[in-house]
């Protein structure tokens, strides 16, 4: 089939790559000049495992096409996904102006019967915006009885870090249509589409347009509600000299809890939950409801954040200047280089605003942190000079009061703790992902903090 991706970032990078691979000749669009040169140039803008071998099999073969013309873009495909950002505006709803210009550049140029596929995470309702963008500009082409189209919900699950094999091996698709003839046609024309990924068993829900825009937001509120209350647990645990670990494991064994999900930490990140999160509030209030729920869940977030700052200055003082600590993990998760909302630049906020000096690690996201932190620190630039990169890890522990750790990536699970103890001036770690058995590290002479595991490292 011919599809048309537009914005061809995580998730339009990641689909598009895939649905060329299951055979589909597939056009990316973009705005960006530079994004659409890195491909076209055999590159890929961002870590994602397994993504570049897909990407380059079916360039080869001319499956998959890399452009900035959006004429072309609108020509090409039956199927246009829209797959821009949708970041959150001043106010934290999701700001749309990049659907609704996607959406218009479809009503510019198309001639045929389209399906739109509102690929992006978007609130209930934008379904009708794209639908009215698009018969604006129909109508200023005075085509806006001949020229039919359907706008369709096809919210995208897969997670970063594990985007192909999320994409290519789907729990669940969730479509929604509208149940008029051209809905009809959209949604025959979306189950020959995913017909590959329904063949064992079937895994689309189908569903009304509002109720599929709906439950991405209620998929990712839940999740980001899990993790905010174990945290708020793992805090309590601390106080009260209980272990969060083996409460995970008590709760998570009941099947009506389950093992997912329930992992304490220094918050999470990433370019959904936090904005997601908001964006549902915000959907809620503009309907004269107040979502109690989701409010505590970004507060007890933007709280738990600074939990290993705050661990660090009960231990170490409130003025942290002329002291050096390590940083390993930058990302917002493992197996990304994707720093937005994520929790070490909150650290590094508190460590480098507090005076210290801060050497970092990460295996893959040093580039994009470099960018972001230079970003997030353009009024400090004296701060910016007190922050060392470092290309290997145990370099990173030299001389320094502690490790710090943000990121659960592989490197970090199981090092070489003589290693990290040389390098280090001081046993001291603060893990911000529970990587560690506190027991152990005090057997093996370290000072440990976890979160929420002080029962076992009060000796
Ligand atoms: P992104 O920022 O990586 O990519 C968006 C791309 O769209 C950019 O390359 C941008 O230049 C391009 N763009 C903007 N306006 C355009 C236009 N009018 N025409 C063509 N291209 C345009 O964003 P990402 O992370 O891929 O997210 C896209 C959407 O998918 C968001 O709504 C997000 O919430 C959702 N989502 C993201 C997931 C993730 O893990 N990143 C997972 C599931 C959903």
């Amino acid at each position: 089939m011919k599809i048309t991706i537009i914005g061809t970032g995580y998730v339009g990078l990641v689909t598009g790559a895939c649905l060329a691979e299951l055979g589909n000749d597939v056009f990316c669009l973009d705005v960006d000049e530079k994004k659409i040169a890195i491909l076209n140039n055999g590159g890929i803008p961002i870590h994602e495992p397994g993504l570049a071998e897909i990407v380059a099999r079916n360039r080869a073969v001319g499956r998959l096409q890399f452009s900035t013309d959006i004429a072309a873009s609108v020509a090409h495909g039956q199927i246009q996904f829209i797959a821009v950002g949708t970041p959150p505006d001043e106010d934290g709803s999701a700001d749309l102006q990049y659907v609704v210009a996607a959406a218009r550049n479809i009503g510019k140029y198309m001639t045929d019967f389209k399906v739109i596929v509102d690929k992006s995470t978007v609130p209930v309702g934008t379904a009708d915006k794209v639908s009215a963008a698009i018969t604006a500009e129909l109508a200023v082409r005075k085509l806006a009885t001949e020229t039919t189209f359907s706008v369709v919900s096809n919210p995208e699950f897969l997670k970063e870090g594990a985007a192909v094999e999320d994409f290519m091996r789907p729990d669940r698709i969730v479509i929604g249509c509208n149940d008029d003839t051209a809905g009809e046609n959209a949604r025959a024309l979306m189950k020959q589409l995913y017909t590959p990924f329904n063949r064992n068993h079937e895994r689309t829900y189908w569903m009304d347009v509002r109720s599929a825009e709906f439950t991405k937001y209620a998929a990712n509120a839940m999740l980001a509600t899990r993790i905010s209350f174990m945290n708020e647990l793992a805090n309590l645990a601390d106080k009260v000299g209980a272990d969060i670990e083996a409460v995970r494991h008590g709760i998570g064994s009941d099947p009506r809890i389950g093992h997912s999900f329930l992992y304490a930490g220094c918050g999470y990140g990433g370019s959904c939950f936090p904005k997601d999160v908001q964006a549902l509030e915000r959907t809620a209030r503009a309907y004269g409801q107040d979502l109690l729920i989701l409010r505590a869940v970004e507060q007890v977030n933007d709280r738990q954040k600074h939990v290993l700052g705050n661990k660090i200055v009960e231990r170490f003082g409130e003025d942290l200047s002329g002291k050096h600590f390590a940083l390993w993990g930058l990302a917002f998760k493992p197996n990304t280089d994707d720093m937005r909302e994520a929790s070490s630049r909150v650290l590094l906020g508190e460590l480098l605003g507090r005076g210290a000096t801060v050497a970092v690690h990460d295996p893959v996201a040093m580039a994009e942190a470099r960018r972001v932190l230079e970003l997030d620190f353009a009024n400090q630039p004296e701060a910016l000079q007190r922050l060392r990169f470092c290309e290997n890890q145990m370099e990173a522990l030299e001389g320094a009061e502690a490790l710090a750790i943000v990121t659960e990536w592989k490197n970090y699970r199981s090092p070489d703790f003589e290693q990290v103890r040389k390098h280090l001036k001081a046993p001291v770690i603060f893990d911000g992902r529970n990587l560690y058995e506190p027991t152990v590290m005090s057997d093996i002479g370290f000072e440990y903090y976890g979160i929420g595991r002080s029962v076992l490292t009060r000796g």
